[in-house]
């Protein structure tokens, strides 16, 4: 009998699942998504987000720190990485958390021989391409910024530890993934809550996951990433921010096309900064 795509959903592949970043706002849209995807949810932070639930753990471990990170990971079979500085930013905490915090996390999964991770990375790595390309995952990257330049660190740290040691690894480069969109370039970037989970569960779930690249958008009509480089990944989104283009161009001005933001992929990104340390 055909499974329903619910029922896909809830194989439990991994036994004790570790989610960084579980105080943010992603972390927060996953909690209880994740739950099907594990019979252990270790959920961690470096800031207290409260007790844990009937199939949970809580582990506070700040990124930065070796030692902490590496209890953090003890005894997981696999790791979504969210944890880290999540927009551009002066240098110091990109540095800690996302840099040196990728490497602990890795340095980690080698030691406790975790196998599988998926890294959420972002579009950022690639946010100086021009809104009118379509790009994939064999475009060079092209960081628009700090932020973005440590997540192009992560996915070359990732391949490393793939080639070297066997570690798999997702790198998904997140688009927007909010409610809903709230502005005209978000009608390209959108990727849903829901399917984020998809993608994260197709990453978890795929045979062979090797080091992949793929791009975290909704199916949305205007977009400027091709996947199709990572099949292999069984992603297929559900969901579309088609639904929200009347309002969200009712409610924003047209783009100044003279203007960085509405010229490149990372939009506002490309012109933050430089920050005071
Ligand atoms: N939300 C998006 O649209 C989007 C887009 C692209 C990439 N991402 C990536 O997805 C991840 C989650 O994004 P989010 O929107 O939930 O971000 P968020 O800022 O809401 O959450 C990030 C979490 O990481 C934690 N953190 C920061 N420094 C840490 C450290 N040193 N040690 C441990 N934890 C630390 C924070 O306390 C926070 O709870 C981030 O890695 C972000 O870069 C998100």
């Amino acid at each position: 009998m055909a499974r329903t795509e619910k029922q896909k959903m809830t194989i439990k592949v991994h036994e004790k699942l570790l989610l960084t970043g579980a105080a943010g706002g992603l972390g927060k849209a996953l909690r209880e998504r994740l739950k099907a995807n594990c019979t252990v949810l270790r959920l961690s932070d470096v800031q207290a987000f409260g007790e844990a639930a009937a199939g949970e753990e809580v582990v506070l471990a700040d990124l930065a720190d070796a030692a902490a990170v590496n209890q953090m990971v003890a005894g997981v079979n696999a790791i979504v990485h969210l944890g880290g500085m999540s927009v551009e930013g002066p240098f110091g905490p990109i540095l800690q958390a996302n840099i040196i915090g990728a490497y602990n996390l890795y340095e980690a999964a080698r030691k406790h021989g975790v196998k599988r991770v998926v890294f959420a990375s972002s579009n950022h790595v690639t946010g100086f391409y021009r809104q009118g390309e379509t790009i994939t995952a064999d475009h060079p990257a092209r960081p628009d910024g700090l932020y973005g330049l440590s997540k192009a660190f992560g996915e070359d740290l990732s391949r490393f530890y793939f080639d070297r040691y066997g570690i798999e690894t997702a790198c998904v480069r997140i688009g927007s993934s909010f409610a809903a969109p709230k502005d005209r370039r978000m009608l390209a970037t959108w990727l849903s809550f829901d399917d984020l989970h998809r993608l994260i569960t197709a990453c978890l779930t795929t045979p062979v996951l090797g080091h992949s690249i793929i791009f975290g958008m909704s199916d949305n009509a205007v977009t400027w990433w091709d996947n199709s480089r990572a099949r292999h990944v069984g992603y297929r989104p559900q969901d579309s921010s088609d639904i929200f283009r009347e309002a969200v161009y009712a409610r924003t001005p047209p783009p100044d096309l003279t203007d960085p933001v509405a010229q490149y992929q990372g939009g506002g990104f490309v012109v933050a900064g430089p920050f005071a340390e």
